[in-house]
């Protein structure tokens, strides 16, 4: 069996990718004579300071050269197929302060990449290709003032964006193994923070530890900000404090995910900082595990997201009939929206070099709220990455409206959402391959209430 070591020791299959884009490309009527242009992130300054930004490579530009240097260009001849990567070449005032930058040969070695040349030949490259010039493919707001596309009959600002967007959904077995190697480091540092929950004092103990965890594992990236958020704070989707004290509160609820080599993992646990959850924490989370095992058991090449979000939605309002936070018959509720006072955000999105990964079609104008925040819409690809985000929050913001209003009020008992307010939130959060016969659950953080509890108190 082919590991992910075993495919990690590989190349990042950059041609591959420019090969796929090249085909969209083709498939939607382009030029096959064009060739694709891309830049790099550029090193870009803070301002009145001699520092540089932190660095963070452009997607679309990684996605063809498997390249996170700075202030890099890329062609690609889709008739030859030949790709060509510009790199910086030496500087001699940078070398006394940031050593040797990487030669052409080192990067031709490194990089699935035809040719490499330094950044100062782009333009003597785009006028005197020996194929004659047709179509120039770039985006748009990423091409500098100094490059030059005179010696191109066409220029081409709109198909390679949106050809490398969907492109990116199906994933190569590469990009599966950086997602899952990035699961198994995140996976390290949620039990990590597992263990130390019930001796910590502050959520900012915590996001170091994990912090912590992902850098001693080689990852020296977080996917996103991570959500460290303790007892109500949890209600807050993208709660980004994380420097409260833990004192009194019922459960933390963490959302981390580190990156690797430019590809997230976004994973979500909740846990009871005690060891042990409270009677209405330990019912909610049951509906929220529910709700996730239930979405996951649907997922496979060919379903409709929509769908499996509005099972979600059905999972909910059974599990809040049965707490008696609501109560009505399900599908007056359903129909009616009332349950997005408790689950308001979508069921997940696309994972990959970004969280948010491109390609989704979300229709963030849908009248329908149900529907307004679900980043992905339509059917899943065999291929394709998503998470499985279910939630159930109690944030007072929220829900109030709900409380007031004629069309959803006779569903929620106010008497006993009373007793919830401090479970704060529950989301649990996994990262799912689909496949044609199914799916893979890419994400083997603990999530059974027995596991985690035994975590917390030393005993696993
Ligand atoms: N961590 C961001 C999200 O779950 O979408
Ligand atoms: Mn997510
Ligand atoms: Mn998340």
């Amino acid at each position: 069996m082919t590991t992910t070591e075993d495919v990690l020791k590989g190349k990042y299959p950059a041609k591959a990718h420019a090969k796929k884009v090249a085909g969209y490309i083709k498939s939607k009527g382009g030029d096959i004579t064009g060739t694709l242009y891309l830049e790099g992130q550029k090193t870009r300054m803070i301002e009145d300071n001699d520092e540089p930004m932190p660095f963070r490579q452009r997607r679309y530009f990684y996605y063809l050269t498997g390249c996170a240097l700075p202030d890099c260009y890329f062609t690609y001849d889709m008739k030859t197929e030949k790709s060509t990567l510009f790199i910086p070449p030496i500087d001699p005032d940078e070398v006394m302060w940031s050593g040797l930058p990487m030669t052409p040969e080192e990067a031709l070695k490194a990089y699935d990449i035809d040719a490499v040349l330094p950044t100062t030949e782009v333009n003597a490259e785009l006028t005197s290709s020996s194929t004659p010039k047709t179509t120039i493919y770039a985006i748009p707001n990423q091409v500098s003032d100094h490059i030059t596309f005179l010696s191109y009959s066409a220029k081409d600002f709109e198909l390679l964006k949106s050809a490398i967007e969907i492109c990116r959904v199906v994933k190569t077995p590469y990009e599966i193994a950086l997602i899952r190697h990035a699961n198994a480091i995140s996976t390290a540092a949620h039990t990590a923070v597992m263990r130390a929950v019930s001796t910590a004092a502050n959520e900012r103990d915590l996001e170091a530890l994990f912090l912590k965890s992902c850098i001693e594992r080689g990852a020296r990236d977080q996917a996103y900000h991570s959500v460290v958020a303790a007892g109500t704070a949890a209600a807050t989707l993208h709660y980004v404090r994380n420097d409260q004290p833990l004192a009194g509160k019922l459960n933390l609820l963490l959302d981390a995910g580190a990156e690797v080599a430019c590809y997230a993992s976004d994973i979500t646990r909740t846990f009871p900082l005690s060891g042990a959850f409270s009677v209405e924490s330990a019912a909610v989370y049951d509906v929220v595990l529910r709700m996730q095992k239930e979405c996951i058991a649907m997922l496979r090449a060919g379903v409709r997201w929509d769908d499996v979000h509005a099972h979600a939605h059905r999972v909910a309002i059974a599990g809040l009939l049965r707490l008696g936070i609501l109560k009505g018959v399900a599908e007056d509720i359903f129909a009616a929206g009332t349950s997005v006072a408790f689950f308001p955000h979508g069921l997940g999105h696309y994972l990959g070099m970004d969280t948010h990964d491109s390609g989704g079609n979300p229709d963030y104008a849908d009248p329908d709220p149900m529907f307004r925040y679900l980043r992905v819409r339509g059917t899943l690809p065999a291929g394709s990455v998503i998470t499985v985000e279910p939630g159930i929050y109690f944030c007072r913001f929220i829900i109030e409206p709900y409380l007031r209003d004629p069309k959803h009020k006779g569903f929620i008992d106010e008497g006993v959402l009373e007793k919830y307010w401090d479970v704060g939130g529950v989301r649990i959060e996994d990262n799912i391959l689909i496949t044609d016969s199914g799916y893979d659950n890419l994400t083997p953080t603990p999530k059974e209430v027995h596991e985690m509890e035994k975590i917390i108190r030393g005993e696993a």
